[in-house]
């Protein structure tokens, strides 16, 4: 049996991106049948960064009600807050010990997000992806659904799993390698002004996404406003050559559409930008308004998110606590 583990930080800000290239596909994976499917909010990857303790319990309850929105459904799946579970963090530590440095410093993401304040970083944004590989290892996960960027940290996450496996379990397979799965069309939504840049929640200028809580207007006008070049729409890949926010619309007119960016370049090709974003408006605002009506709702009963929560927790804690144990033992600590 498969079991999935995969999980995002929490905001209230979930957006497009999120639901095509995660939540989406995590739909799929639990419907698919033949899984066990772990779906956390990392809220303690959350403060890498200065936060707010409030805020940041509404954003995971928020998460919640996008998960559950978007079709993840408690009865199938688990879902969970990471600081329910406190095996994240003491096999955390575990990790940290038997990890070079020199992995670390080749992660990308935190070259981009220490930028050149690197002595100004904190250490958990530094050892991040060591959190990251505790979260996958603990579960002993087979498939983690990941968009693209976070390739590295599971390769790292792999490497980790070896080294124990090698160091503690004699060579057994003890922890489980745990394989990507980069899923579907549109697993890389781009800004809506930056072609060449990731559609993120924390970007600056929030016409450069569309948040599953932005009602019809807002979405069609952020369409409507979505840059674009002076061509007609690209009929096929080598017209989308070095256009990146041509093929972006395409991508995601054909991730909606459940097709695929050819074929609303099969559709679309030639004629002008208007022609196309009328109609991705009009798909967008069919497809995302159910989900936003159905996480209002949900939250309007924040109790019965909690329970969900709580219900999740208890089973990944049921789920995580053998392997805990177990490495505990096979490192000789005591319990
Ligand atoms: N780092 C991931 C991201 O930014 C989120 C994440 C944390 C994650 N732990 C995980 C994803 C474990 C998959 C599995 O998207």
């Amino acid at each position: 049996m498969k079991r999935i583990l995969s999980c995002m930080q929490p905001t209230n800000n979930l957006q497009l991106g999120n639901y095509l290239g995660a939540l989406r596909n995590w739909v799929k994976l639990q419907d698919d049948g033949d899984s066990e499917c772990l779906y956390g909010i990392v809220d303690l990857h959350a403060i890498t960064v200065k936060h707010d303790p409030a805020a940041l319990t509404n954003a995971t309850r928020s998460a919640a009600a996008a998960y559950i929105a978007a079709g993840v459904d408690p009865k199938k799946s688990s879902i969970f807050a990471q600081s329910a579970v406190p095996a994240h963090s003491q096999m955390m530590w575990l990790f940290s010990c038997m990890t070079p440095m020199g992995w670390l410093n080749r992660m990308t993401q935190f070259k981009e997000k220490a930028g050149k304040k690197k002595d100004q970083a904190s250490l958990g944004l530094y050892s991040y992806p060591v959190l990251m590989a505790a979260d996958i290892l603990i579960y002993q996960a087979t498939h983690v659904p990941v968009g693209d960027d976070q390739k590295q940290h599971l390769e790292l996450a792999r490497d980790i799993a070896a080294s124990f496996n090698q160091h503690y379990a004699g060579g057994d397979t003890f922890f489980t390698m745990p394989e990507p799965v980069i899923m579907g069309e549109a697993t890389r939504v781009m800004s809506l002004r930056d072609g060449t840049a990731k559609m993120s929640k924390s970007a600056e200028s929030d016409m450069s996404r569309i948040n599953l809580t932005d009602d019809a207007d807002t979405i069609a006008n952020k369409i409507r406003k979505a840059k674009t070049d002076p061509g007609a729409v690209p009929s096929n890949k080598e017209e989308a050559e070095g256009r990146p926010e041509a093929l972006n619309l395409l991508t995601i007119y054909g991730a909606l559409s459940d097709t695929s960016a050819e074929a609303s370049m099969a559709e679309f090709g030639g004629q002008q930008f208007s022609v196309l974003k009328n109609a991705l408006s009009d798909l967008a605002v069919a497809k995302l308004t159910p989900i936003t009506s159905r996480m209002n709702e949900l939250l309007t009963d924040p109790a019965e998110i909690d329970a969900i929560l709580a219900k999740g927790a208890e089973k990944a804690r049921a789920l995580s606590q053998p392997t805990v144990d177990e490495t505990m033992k096979l490192m000789g600590f005591w319990s």
